[in-house]
């Protein structure tokens, strides 16, 4: 399996990073970091990180063949740009490919609270199939930290473009497994 990760300028890109942490080691991937990400990573993170303008990568065609795009965070900038079919760089014409393809693409978009158009945004790519899937948080797992917390969002992510983990304890499945045996 070949999955793409493209972080965006929203807060929260060592989300994405901690995606390819946690990405089975059998799944190749590739990793886009948009311009606007650069400026966040370094109030954020102490990384350097080159950006996201070459448009001629292997990523930027359909021959490349990948199956699953991941934009985390997606900034509300980025979430635009998809929704109207703006490719202006590797990031968007990535993501323009998926659709196009119809592949799994997930973004994750962070703002609190949504504009009438981002949601506008959001609700017209869910219906072209793409999955909206913002880092909210979820109690049922009983995480302990920040960390945990993250880890069941990525989990989340994964399940949803069928990446098999172990980073959170699912509701109830020690029963259903139980019950089945
Ligand atoms: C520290 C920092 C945090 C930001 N957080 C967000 C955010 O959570 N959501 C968002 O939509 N934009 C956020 N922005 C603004 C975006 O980075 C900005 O709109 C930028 O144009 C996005 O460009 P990109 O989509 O090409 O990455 C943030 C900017 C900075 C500097």
């Amino acid at each position: 399996m070949k999955v793409i990760i493209a972080i965006s300028g929203g807060s929260g890109v060592n989300l994405g990073l901690k995606i390819l942490k946690h990405l089975p080691e059998d799944i190749k991937r590739y990793l886009i970091i948009s311009k606007n990400a650069k400026t966040v990573f370094k109030e954020e993170t102490n990384l350097e990180i080159f950006d996201d303008g070459d448009i001629a990568a292997s990523l930027a065609s359909g021959s490349f063949g990948c199956n699953a795009m991941i934009v985390v965070p997606c900034s509300m900038n980025t979430l635009a740009k998809i929704g109207c079919g703006i490719a202006d760089n590797l990031t968007t014409r990535a993501a323009s490919v998926m659709i196009k393809e119809k592949k799994d693409l997930l973004l994750a978009p962070r703002e609190l609270p949504y504009s009438a158009i981002a949601l506008e945004n959001m609700l017209k790519l869910s219906r072209l199939g793409v999955i909206i899937a913002p880092p909210v948080l979820g109690y049922y797992s009983n995480p302990k930290s920040l960390d945990d917390m993250e880890d069941f969002i990525i989990g989340k992510w994964f399940d949803l473009i069928g990446i098999k983990h172990h980073l959170y304890s699912r509701w109830k499945v020690d029963e259903i497994e139980d019950k089945d045996e």
